[in-house]
């Protein structure tokens, strides 16, 4: 854990240079738009160890799959996403010295990531080994104004000396991925060039044929005005670039404005790309840097005004949770619904940007409270554009029908290549079809059930129906082979939790069939005969829900993680000595298998999606037993069990669990922060607060709260969108209030207990 990053609301700052944390601070300091993203590279030259991150979203490379022992029924590729042209560079000489941040003397380094405004910017004094003093004050933006737009104001001061000062603002296309299985480059150069007037990259993927074409252009300004010089045009390999010459006297300032448009073949034909990303980029420049900001803190300021979180009392928790936000508001915006949350965002390479059912079971209930409805519907639409793939994946895998949805993926293809997870961890089904069932119930959007969510839901049930199994000697239904949510068991047979969100699936599908048949008979007939669901499919159905086996302990009455939990070594991780800790560095897989310890909520998981089939006292005695021996060695497993806790009363407890997850990179707990930052589970820290501190839950379509203050804040506050009303949720010290920010007025539930609120007015009930 390194603490090196200052408390403040709305900021994040890291002072002073310690290239110890430099890749660290890449990953936390970085912007994006939703369309694409950037890592706190540096704009000049830096010859430390630093990783370098460019990402267009949607755009990826399907590498070959390596793997060790080839397994029928893997994918013959990894999708990742692509570090692609190096937009922000800008090369500094200064009398001939390159200005490297490795080999100068830094002293006032102060890197802030303004999450208020979406700005990052840096300042700091260089001195160069030959004693040139300089400073610089760079800020860097990508706008949400203009999503096809990244620009960077660099600012250059001469302290010590007059001579000369050489700018060159360059496009690279010469990049690499760390994460290539065969350590090749992607990226082939389609065309460049370079006028006085600007300078353009089109670059594609070797395979898949994806075109990225960046045109960048510059401005001047030195001691404040405007300065025209003729640029040097430099073409390489890959690479333009204009160099600027100057002359500099001491303390002159010289500014250079960076203005880049990038924009991609997902969204252009190739021939116009050129055309198009002109176009942007003049009118960027028509606008001016000082005008382009304004347009992206203003719709920051919106995006602030819907999903910001107060926390009075509490600075490193106020600071975290806005990191939270803004990370998830600026990773996925939900205007592309062929796009969705990578587990790292738009802040690094692992996990290949691809989608996991982190989507569904974490990230959804962020969108669906922050944000209008249709940016969770395109969530689903994704999903529901991926059916015919998960189709054939099920093909691939010896099923006679149904939908198994990919681990891991791009374009709806299985990237994933591990047989115990690909394979095994098919409860991903589950939650792609728990996500239908939540964005209903939340938005009230029934509709989508007909036109998009049945077929989905059909389909899945169809993979449960061929997936479990028939015992005829017990007259039970099993599912054996599995992995569950936690990842440290493979290969275990009736996973409570995958039976449980099988059996939730097909009971689902059933509801929903029936409402249809009855609400929609004309649609219903129509879906029926697209699907050709048969009457004996939905009795099997029926049949499996009835007698479905679930692994449970009568002494201790919860239910069993899966067959044989029990034999187990069950010693509590407390009990453990500190130094086995993370167990996934410190033991051996092997060893990790046989013990009983959890990576993540995986019974607890299955508690807290399916919550209302549970009595309190039923959640009890299943928390009492399982977490003590989880390690949460997923970033995804605390906020589960902060909820639970919250509900339970634990309240020291839930916030242990809730500080872990929300402070989660700005501290580097897993020392893990440079690969990138835990995008996903950022969506659990949020929920950690509405769900857990706020209680908030959506039943028979009326929204209910039961807030508690965790008693370390003397306030706290929050904003959720739900049927055409924005409400905000303040929880002080003695009183819970309730504001209307809308006109419409909306029923809630507060403890138990009805209230109408009226449009612009609030209520106030005591805690
Ligand atoms: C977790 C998975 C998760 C993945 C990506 C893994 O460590 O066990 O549940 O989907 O990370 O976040």
């Amino acid at each position: 854990m390194k603490q090196y990053l200052q408390l403040d609301p709305w900021n994040i700052i890291e002072e002073g240079f310690d290239p110890h944390h430099h890749e660290i601070s890449e990953s936390v300091f970085s912007i994006g738009n939703g369309y694409m993203g950037q890592r706190a590279n540096f704009e000049e030259v830096y010859s430390g160890s630093s990783l370098q991150g460019s990402y267009m979203a949607g755009v990826y490379y399907p590498d070959k799959t390596r793997v060790g022992w080839w397994k029928n029924g893997y994918p013959e590729y990894f999708a990742k996403v692509l570090n692609a042209t190096n937009w922000i560079g800008i090369n500094v000489l200064i009398d001939g010295e390159t200005l490297d941040l490795a080999v100068c003397k830094v002293t006032e380094f102060v890197r802030v990531l303004n999450m208020k405004e979406g700005t990052l910017s840096r300042s700091f004094i260089a001195q160069t080994p030959e004693g040139k003093i300089v400073k610089i004050e760079a800020l860097r933006f990508i706008s949400i104004a203009h999503k096809e737009i990244g620009a960077i104001r660099y600012a250059v001061t001469a302290l010590n000396f007059s001579g000369s000062l050489s700018l060159t603002p360059y496009l690279d296309g010469d990049v690499s991925n760390k994460d290539s299985n065969y350590d090749e480059k992607f990226w082939l150069e389609v065309f460049k060039e370079v006028t006085p007037d600007d300078a353009a990259l089109t670059m594609k993927t070797k395979k898949l044929d994806f075109h990225i074409t960046s045109v960048m252009a510059y401005s001047l300004l030195k001691n404040g005005e405007p300065l025209t010089v003729t640029p040097e045009m430099i073409h390489q390999d890959k690479y333009v670039a204009h160099q600027l010459q100057l002359e500099v006297q001491e303390n002159d300032q010289v500014v250079l404005y960076k203005y880049v448009a990038n924009v991609t073949s997902r969204d252009h034909d190739c021939d116009q790309l050129i055309t198009v990303g002109r176009t942007h980029l003049t009118s960027a420049m028509e606008l001016g840097f000082e005008a382009l900001l304004q347009e992206h803190l203003t719709a920051w300021d919106v995006k602030w005004r819907e999903s910001d979180i107060v926390i009075e009392g509490d600075v490193a928790a106020q600071q975290a949770i806005r990191f939270n936000i803004f990370q998830l508001n600026q990773t996925y915006t939900g205007e592309d619904d062929r796009l969705n949350i990578g587990p790292k965002g738009f802040t690094g390479e692992k996990y290949g940007g691809s989608t996991y059912w982190d989507t569904e079971a974490y990230c959804l209930p962020f969108y669906l409270s922050t944000a209008d409805a249709s940016i969770a519907r395109n969530l689903l639409i994704y999903r529901y554009k991926h059916l015919e793939k998960a189709k054939e994946n099920a093909r691939k895998l010896g099923f006679s029908k149904g939908a198994l949805y990919p681990m891991v993926t791009m374009n709806g293809e299985e990237c994933h290549n591990e047989w115990e997870i690909t394979f095994e961890e098919i409860h991903r089904n589950g939650a792609i079809a728990y996500a239908i069932y939540n964005y209903v119930n939340y938005t009230g959007d029934t509709a989508y059930l007909g036109q998009y969510g049945l077929e989905v839901l059909t389909e899945i049930s169809r993979f449960w129906e061929e997936r479990v199994n028939y015992v005829p000697a017990k007259d039970q239904y099993m599912m054996l082979g599995v992995t569950g949510p936690n990842e440290y068991e493979n290969n275990v047979n009736n996973n409570w939790y995958t039976n449980s969100i099988a059996v939730w699936t097909m009971k689902y599908t059933l509801e929903v069939l029936n409402d249809l048949q009855k609400n929609e008979p004309a649609l219903y007939d129509e879906l029926i005969n697209k699907m050709n669901l048969t009457e004996d499919e939905t009795s099997k159905w029926c049949d499996i829900i009835a007698k479905m086996y679930y692994p449970h302990d009568e002494e201790r009455q919860i239910f069993l993680q899966q067959d044989g939990f029990l034999d187990k070594d069950l010693t509590p991780v407390k009990e453990l000595d500190p130094s086995n800790l993370p167990l996934n560095q410190q033991w051996s897989w092997d060893r990790i298998l046989r013990s009983a310890y959890i990576k993540q909520a995986d019974v607890l998981q299955g508690i807290f999606t399916l919550r209302d089939q549970f009595d309190l006292a039923t959640v009890k005695r299943n928390f009492d037993f399982y977490e003590p021996l989880t390690v949460h060695e997923s970033s995804l497993s605390p906020c589960v069990h902060s909820i639970l806790a919250c509900e339970l009363g634990y309240k020291e407890k839930a916030y242990e669990m809730y500080l872990r997850t929300s402070r989660l990179d700005l501290d580097n707990y897993n020392n893990d922060t440079e690969d990138g930052c835990h995008t996903t589970s950022m969506a659990g820290t949020w929920m950690s607060v509405v769900q857990g501190f706020g209680g908030l839950r959506v039943k028979n379509g009326a929204l209910c709260l039961n807030p508690f203050n965790p008693g370390h804040w003397k306030s706290f506050s929050f904003k959720v969108m739900f049927r055409n009303s924005r409400l905000k949720v303040t929880v002080g010290e003695h009183d819970v209030t309730v504001s209307n920010e809308t006109e419409t007025s909306i029923n809630v539930n507060v403890y138990g207990n009805d209230y109408t609120v009226n449009g612009l007015s609030q209520i106030k009930v005591s805690l």
